[in-house]
């Protein structure tokens, strides 16, 4: 496999950080050390830093010559995980976790960001972004709204993520949309008490409520196109306190993922008909809140066949998936995907066992996947900005 020799010289480095960083967990806009840490390697690599945009957010800007302009993204952020595992560089921040192998992005980018400072075998300029937030509060959507595109402008912008369950040394990216929109909802059913034994008194929110929960199903199986994808999952469904007394009131909540507008628009439009409808018919009232958080990731064609190009360059054409199944995951690469063309891929991370799962209280990034992801970074540049 060709990886940049270089780069695997200093894989030993690239782990000591990256193991450095699983250890020092931070989430959603708290990333202190981790941003103090990116930007401390960037100064020494000889890259211009800029620091503060989204708070906590990091960009270097690395120059050579005239030529185009392209961001390469990493994110920082961890989540609020009990780490369940047991290695010398497990959390020591409790409740605080890298399960979502950030930890190991950011030091792909470093490790790329340190051999094109060193080798400069490019013409144009490369901003490496490093974001804060990328779990559930949408640090991406902040700095674009902070002017990110105002302060660099970009030609293109790309990103990454890890994927556990596929084999170390593969890839795969598709054109179009790749990642889900992502919306949250809370639907608030509002009856009236009554004792457990008398329940002709009460109205009563629990069976409402579960009659919701029952007829939200139909929204992807019986009103959506089913060439269309659509979830609607309920996971919250808080009610009552004790045997004997029927509650005032049921709180359900849950997620909903799609791809196309329409379908999301369908979606929300659904949820409030359906449950202002099913309670009527109960006799209770409900509040619907329905909040838009990530839109679809949506890879442009053009930028899917240079990072296609480039993957197949490090780990050979025969493993780049370019046609992946899209993921009903959802991320805030997103917000960047809105403002510029651009593509994002998954990298191999090796077999999901033992819990090596995103999100999984046991999950790892894989080290071995360092200097196949910070290839690739250099590689694209090195294409792109040939
Ligand atoms: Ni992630």
């Amino acid at each position: 496999m060709p990886i940049i020799n270089r780069i695997a010289e200093f894989h030993a480095d690239m782990t000591a950080w990256r193991r450095d960083l699983h250890a020092h967990p931070e989430t959603a806009f708290e990333e202190h050390r981790t941003s103090e840490l990116v930007a401390n390697h960037l100064t020494d690599f000889g890259i211009e830093v800029d620091r503060g945009l989204a708070g906590t957010g990091v960009v270097g800007t690395l120059r050579n010559g005239d030529g185009p302009t392209i961001a390469l993204r990493a994110d920082m952020d961890a989540l609020d995980i009990l780490e369940a595992n047991d290695f010398a560089h497990k959390s020591q921040n409790a409740g605080k976790m890298h399960a979502c192998g950030h930890d190991g992005h950011t030091t792909m980018l470093l490790g790329a960001a340190r051999y094109l400072a060193e080798t400069k075998r490019f013409r144009g300029t490369v901003h490496f972004v490093f974001q804060p937030a990328e779990e559930n509060e949408g640090g991406a959507r902040v700095m674009v709204e902070q002017g990110i595109f105002d302060r660099f402008p970009v030609d293109a912008i790309y990103g990454l993520h890890n994927w556990p369950g596929m084999d170390v040394g593969r890839m795969g990216v598709v054109p179009g949309p790749m990642m889900a929109a992502y919306d949250v909802f809370e639907i608030t059913v509002t009856g009236r008490s009554a004792h457990g034994a008398m329940p002709h008194q009460s109205v009563d929110p629990v069976v409402t409520g579960a009659q919701i929960v029952g007829a939200l199903q139909t929204i992807a199986s019986r009103t959506t196109d089913p060439q269309q994808s659509a979830v609607v999952s309920v996971t919250r469904f808080h009610a009552g306190d004790t045997w004997n007394v029927i509650p005032d009131q049921a709180v359900l909540a849950g997620t909903t993922r799609s791809f196309r507008p329409e379908v999301q628009d369908h979606i929300e439009a659904s949820i409030t008909r359906i449950a202002e409808s099913v309670a009527a018919a109960n006799r209770a009232t409900v509040e619907v809140r329905y909040e838009r958080r990530y839109p679809p990731t949506i890879n442009h064609a053009a930028e899917t066949r240079l990072a296609a190009a480039a993957a197949a360059a490090v780990v050979g054409t025969d493993n780049v998936v370019e046609n992946a199944t899209p993921s009903m995951g959802a991320e805030d690469f997103a917000f960047f995907l809105r403002e510029k063309p651009g593509c994002y891929v998954w990298l191999g991370n090796g077999p999901g066992d033992g819990g090596c799962l995103l999100h999984n209280s046991k999950y790892d990034f894989n080290d071995e996947i360092l200097t196949i992801g910070a290839s690739y970074w250099a590689t694209l540049a090195e294409q792109v900005l040939g």
